[in-house]
């Protein structure tokens, strides 16, 4: 809750790839920082601060765009030298090097063997054979040494400069795309032949900006096609993160979905499934990926279980639902259908009708509630259907519906009828005009006297 209270109020922009000098930004050690600034000012009233720390203790770069147009004295990109590396390519450095687990930096948590082994089950089945480890150096050191898959390594931790050649390995900075060495080595590695597929895995700290590290992947993805003169062509993405942040990250990319499969560290306390601290329904991290969930695998001994109706492997306490069409279970808990939220909720979820959805019982405050959903007639975020302005509008608008309905706590407010919400009522398209692209919905109202939409 507070990072939806700081996105809403702290904007941010980042340096777009090949910038022209007029909109370079500033660098700090960790290469370009990201412009800030407030939903209520302009960018040219915001400060440009570190892309990587998330903590001002741990880099206090910060300068108001004001004055860094008043001097324009760009600081040189830092980009180094290789350091000496003893290329031993036997111990995995990731079981013994102490893991660096500050969250507002590294936020260092290594992948148990069955998540290592899901990856690599997931390569064989799409035939991939060269990854991109983004922030992942255990899966690194993993499918290069049992695989046999060639594997590139970009993390913000330089230790691993010791153990790999700059071959595989580049000090690298996913929030702002910033190669700290020579990034020659790298762009070679992507450079493929027709068959070969490429996939990048990436994990980042969860603190990060879900905006910086798409705007990365689509850096990276268009640096390949640059690379192998492709046009416009998608690669493969699996992207770490937990399920609770699946609305920031569809918002991103909508065209990433999430797989059911819940991955574990060695060295976290709770996202694991060993030890007191777990969490009972097992760790919340999950891979967001772009490829067709029907082509990923998960293994009936771990828990998962295939759906005939879904055509995809989803957790065992996952209960298909007939009236969703899907597998809704998201947290590891078996989810039930509300019929008045007419979606399936977590369990100890209860309905309150005065909000018109369940939610958790501690804490419900209905007006702070309120305030932070999405409409389900105008898909705007901040109000609930009862206080939706625009439906206020076509009402009156359209006299022969406008009595008003007694129910409309329970009942569909659009036809008044129980059993199904706004969401999912057949009339909906007598008021509204919706477009849908991947898997964002643009709402608007339906023009009366235009005639010809009204048909439609
Ligand atoms: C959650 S850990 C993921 C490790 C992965 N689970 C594994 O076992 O291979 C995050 C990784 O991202 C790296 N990292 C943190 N911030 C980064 C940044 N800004 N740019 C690149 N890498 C970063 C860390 O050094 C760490 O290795
Ligand atoms: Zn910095
Ligand atoms: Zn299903
Ligand atoms: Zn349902
Ligand atoms: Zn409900
Ligand atoms: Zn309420
Ligand atoms: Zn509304
Ligand atoms: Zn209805």
């Amino acid at each position: 809750m507070n990072k939806e209270i700081v996105r809403e109020k702290l904007l941010l922009q980042v340096e777009e790839d090949g910038a022209d000098a007029a909109d370079q930004h500033p660098c700090c050690p960790h290469g370009p920082t990201v412009l800030f600034y407030r939903q209520s000012e302009t960018p040219s009233d915001g400060f440009y601060a570190c892309s990587a720390h998330r903590n001002p203790k741990l880099c206090d770069f910060r300068m108001d765009k004001i004055q860094w147009e008043g001097n324009r004295l760009k600081r040189l990109h830092n980009v180094r030298d290789y350091p000496e590396s003893t290329m031993d390519s036997d111990p995995d450095p990731t079981n013994h090097l102490k893991a660096l687990s500050q969250d507002e930096v590294h936020a260092q948590y290594f992948f148990d063997q069955k998540a290592l082994e899901f990856f690599a089950d997931q390569c064989r089945l799409l035939k991939i054979n060269q990854v991109v480890c983004m922030g992942a150096p255990r899966l690194h050191f993993h499918l290069r040494r049992n695989h046999k898959i060639q594997s590139f390594l970009l993390d913000f931790d330089e230790r691993f400069g010791a153990y790999l050649s700059p071959q595989e390995f580049c000090l690298y900075n996913m929030c702002n795309n910033h190669f700290f060495y020579n990034r020659e080595p790298f762009e070679l590695f992507l450079k493929c032949n027709n068959n070969d597929r490429v996939l990048i895995v990436t994990d980042p700290p969860f603190g990060c900006r879900t905006e910086l590290i798409a705007h990365t992947l689509r850096s990276l993805v268009r640096l390949h096609n640059r690379i192998n003169c492709l046009p416009a062509t998608p690669l493969s993405i699996f992207w770490v993160y937990p399920y609770y942040m699946t609305n920031y990250i569809k918002q991103d990319m909508p065209e990433l979905q999430m797989c059911d499969y819940k991955l574990n560290y060695t060295n976290h306390s709770r996202y694991t499934n060993v030890g007191i601290a777990r969490r009972s329904y097992g760790s919340p991290v999950r891979v967001f990926t772009n490829v067709p969930l029907e082509l990923l695998q998960l293994q009936p001994a771990e828990g998962y279980k295939y759906c005939d109706k879904c055509q995809r492997y989803t957790g065992i306490e996952n209960v298909h639902c007939d009236r969703c069409g899907n597998c809704c279970s998201q947290n590891g808990q078996t989810y039930r259908h509300c019929q008045f939220c007419d979606m399936c909720v977590k369990p100890n979820y209860v309905h309150c009708t005065n909000c018109r959805r369940c939610s958790q019982r501690e804490g419900h405050v209905c007006a702070l509630y309120q305030s932070m959903q999405r409409c389900w007639l105008c898909g705007q975020r901040g109000h609930i259907e009862t206080n939706c302005g625009l439906w206020l509008q076509l009402k009156r608008r359209d006299r022969q519906k406008k009595k008003d309905r007694k129910d409309q706590q329970y009942g569909c407010i659009i036809c008044g009828h129980r059993g199904h919400s706004e969401r999912k009522c057949t009339l909906r398209c007598r008021y509204f005009k919706e477009s849908q692209f991947m898997g964002q919905a643009l709402i608007v109202a339906r023009n009366k006297s235009n005639q010809k939409i009204r048909k439609l």
